[in-house]
């Protein structure tokens, strides 16, 4: 049985992700620090799995515990997901982004290369691309990210490269994720943000919720079908399987492979909310206010890639990402507390 490392792996895509490496016959060994999760999400993950993950609460900075944690679980594979992700955040605190995410990447590489494990598959994002000139967003679209979270993606995908280059035993999958929403179908775990959401999905689940009372539509004025931002929203579930076919593609890939991990269909504000007001069964009370800054009209993959060399595609629509967060946030009020 192959024994997986998920750094991460107690959050929200980290746990689906989790869920299906258990019931595909992997083993799953997780490292997270809790910085932005919490230990119940694992034991969600048991439940939905019966089967135990290996837990060790700790730091990806922490070079001689993952070598320790490499060795002593004889890990296979990588999948590092481990970082923060607050695009507003990175931009007031750049250097917490650059410890956590570049650092914390060349600690776990560091210890990988020691122990002479040299198979990762990782989290980046389609914001490394920054404003797509053309959509479809192929991968060899400019990379062009606009804010510290966004360069530290693209500084981890580079040294991925390098490192690749320098030495033929490296196999990475780099995954660009588009705009991850939804949860796993149980309602057992999903996105829990330990503060007020900055994006769009957790946000219109809390109002639905009634914890938040109204959600603000940035801007109703761009150059898309009805005026609001239009992305690739792709379920959670869809883009953990996206990691299952990319680890198994891991063997045989040249280097370094970059995949898009998106359905290829874009949506705007309007059509979430009018799909989520269908899932909850009543109405999502909303208006529009200034454009946020920073954001982009239109942002949606080429995912034909994916589907030509991991053999994988999303099958989930906007109708199940709605339901499945409903059920979510409905069952769990309170996320994991
Ligand atoms: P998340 O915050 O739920 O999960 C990240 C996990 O990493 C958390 O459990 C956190 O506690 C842990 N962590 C953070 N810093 C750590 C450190 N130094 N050592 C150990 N653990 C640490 O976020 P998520 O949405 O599940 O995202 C997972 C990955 O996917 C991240 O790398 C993120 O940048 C990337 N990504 C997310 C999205 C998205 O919209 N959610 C989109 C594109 C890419
Ligand atoms: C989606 C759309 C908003 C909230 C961000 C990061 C990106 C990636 C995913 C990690 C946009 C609109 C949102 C709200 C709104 N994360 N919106 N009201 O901005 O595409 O991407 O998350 O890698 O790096 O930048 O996602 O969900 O914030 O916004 O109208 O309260 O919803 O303007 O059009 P975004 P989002």
């Amino acid at each position: 049985m192959q024994r997986i490392l998920v750094t991460g792996g107690s959050g929200y895509i980290g746990s689906h992700i989790c869920v299906e490496l258990l019931t595909s016959g992997f083993q799953a060994v997780v490292v997270d620090n809790l910085s932005n999760s919490n230990r119940e999400a694992i034991r969600r993950v048991e439940t939905i799995a019966e089967q135990s993950v290996d837990f060790i609460q700790g730091d990806i900075l922490d070079e001689s515990l993952l070598r320790r944690v490499l060795e002593d679980y004889n890990i296979d594979a990588v999948v590092h997901l481990a970082g923060l992700k607050a695009v507003g955040e990175s931009v007031s605190h750049p250097l917490r982004y650059y410890d956590n995410n570049v650092a914390g990447s060349r600690s776990l590489l560091q210890a990988m290369d020691a122990v002479g494990l040299k198979k990762i598959v990782f989290s980046s994002s389609a914001t490394v691309y920054g404003n797509p000139s053309i959509n479809p967003v192929a991968e060899s679209a400019a990379l062009n990210p606009t804010n510290p979270y966004g360069r530290s993606k693209l500084f981890v995908e580079e040294m991925l490269a390098d490192l690749a280059s320098s030495d033929d035993d490296w196999h990475v999958a780099v995954l660009r994720y588009f705009n991850p929403v939804g949860a796993h179908h149980s309602g057992l775990i999903g996105e829990d943000p330990l503060d007020t959401p900055n994006n769009l999905m957790p946000y219109v689940s809390k109002v639905a919720a009634g914890k938040l009372e109204r959600l603000s539509v940035f801007g109703d004025d761009y150059s898309t079908r009805d005026g609001t931002g239009v992305r690739d929203y792709i379920h959670v579930v869809d883009l953990a399987k996206g990691h299952l076919a990319a680890l198994n593609s891991l063997s045989t890939g040249t280097g370094v492979d970059v995949y898009n991990l998106g359905t290829g269909t874009g949506y705007s504000v309007l059509e979430v909310i009018r799909e989520f007001v269908e899932a909850a069964g009543h109405d999502i009370p909303y208006g529009v206010v200034a454009r946020r800054p920073g954001d982009i009209a239109e942002c949606y993959a080429d995912p034909g890639k994916a589907e030509r060399e991991l053999g994988w595609r999303a099958q989930l629509g906007l109708a199940a990402m709605c339901e499945d967060a409903w059920r979510w946030q409905r069952n769990n009020p309170e996320g994991f507390q």
